[in-house]
């Protein structure tokens, strides 16, 4: 195991939606440590930029409009693991291969509103940190507790 530190986003409409507590409980829940967050309405050059990989897909038009369409939550979660850990806690990108129990697989319907991003590896979560959060932004702390998880 090693300890990691990985990004992820709830998507817009989830605030609206009032489930941010609800999602977040289950990172918190598992035994990681949310060590970044914060609210933010991502601008076209930051979608851009984070999304670069998927310009010229079929749904790339659509992704960029859907995340730069309201305000996100960006998140800087630690643990042992983590990377792999939240992206198995969101489920498939494909809605309807996300299981119920998964993030994706009990809160959205269709996977162009798949509520949830995660980094998809170490490389991955380097460079997407970087680009939502400045080094001061993340804050690593300790609970006393990590021995019961
Ligand atoms: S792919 O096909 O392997 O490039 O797809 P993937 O890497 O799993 O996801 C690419 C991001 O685009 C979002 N998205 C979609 N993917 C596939 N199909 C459709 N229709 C679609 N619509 C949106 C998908 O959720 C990934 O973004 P993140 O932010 O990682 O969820």
């Amino acid at each position: 195991m090693a300890m990691q530190t990985t990004f992820a986003m709830l998507k817009p409409g989830v605030l609206q939606r009032r489930i941010v507590g609800e999602v977040l409980s289950r990172f918190e829940r598992k035994g990681l440590n949310i060590v970044g967050l914060k609210v933010m309405t991502i601008p076209p050059v930051l979608a851009t930029a984070h999304y670069a990989e998927h310009r010229g897909k079929s749904f790339y038009d659509g992704l960029i409009g859907y995340i730069t369409s309201g305000p996100v939550v960006a998140m800087a979660i630690e643990g042992d693991d983590a990377i792999q850990l939240v992206r198995r806690m969101c489920g498939p990108t494909a809605v309807c291969e996300s299981l119920p129990g998964t993030i994706r697989g009990d809160y959205c319907l269709h996977t162009n509103l798949n509520i949830i991003h995660s980094s998809d590896s170490a490389e991955s979560a380097a460079r997407e940190l970087k680009l939502f959060f400045q080094p001061n932004e993340i804050v690593s702390w300790e609970d006393g507790n990590k021995n019961w998880y």
